[in-house]
């Protein structure tokens, strides 16, 4: 099995996730290829069994970059795909209130906006997981190896 992922890391966590996603999987016999978004067109992905897609948020939406490499993925029909996220943790503003639901929601469109480009171009979609990042460049949440050891066994 091989697995082709793609990430849009800026300050390192995605990086970080990416790389524990290939330690889980070399321990698994699998093979993963780790790529930044910005050094690959999104035209003519290398053949793999699964696609893993990360991104991070910017003002609720994955940026800008990462919704055009997403719109010029050209993979068959029923490509599996998964979604390894990182997102800002949420936090108490200036006058110490936390965030409303609503709130949280609107900063955090990245996995529908990214599975409503994937699934319109009929991929089929696996399994995601969000890790919190603490301010915007880590730490990332307490737990986080747990979380990526999760969502590996459930790709699998
Ligand atoms: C300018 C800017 C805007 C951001 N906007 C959001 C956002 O709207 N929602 C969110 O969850 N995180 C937001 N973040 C936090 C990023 O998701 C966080 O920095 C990122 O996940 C860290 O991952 P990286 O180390 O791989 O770059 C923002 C960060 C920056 C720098």
């Amino acid at each position: 099995m091989k697995i082709e992922y793609f990430h849009a890391s800026k300050f390192g966590s995605g990086e970080k996730l990416a790389g524990e996603f290939k330690r889980l999987m070399s321990e698994r016999g699998i093979t993963v290829n780790i790529h930044h978004m910005r050094d690959v067109k999104p035209k003519n992905l290398p053949a793999a069994d699964l696609y893993v897609f990360s991104s991070p948020g910017r003002l609720g939406k994955p940026p800008i970059y990462v919704r055009r490499f997403l719109q010029g993925v050209d993979l068959a029909p029923g490509s599996r795909y998964a979604i390894l996220n990182t997102q800002g943790a949420a936090g108490v503003n200036k006058k110490g209130e936390l965030p409303t639901d609503e709130e949280l929601s609107k900063y955090r469109q990245m996995l529908p906006i990214m599975r409503k480009i994937l699934d319109g171009k009929g991929l089929h979609f696996v399994a995601s997981e969000v890790i919190d990042v603490f301010d915007l460049k880590g730490p990332m949440e307490e737990g986080w190896e747990d979380k990526v050891e999760a969502f590996v066994e459930r790709v699998l």
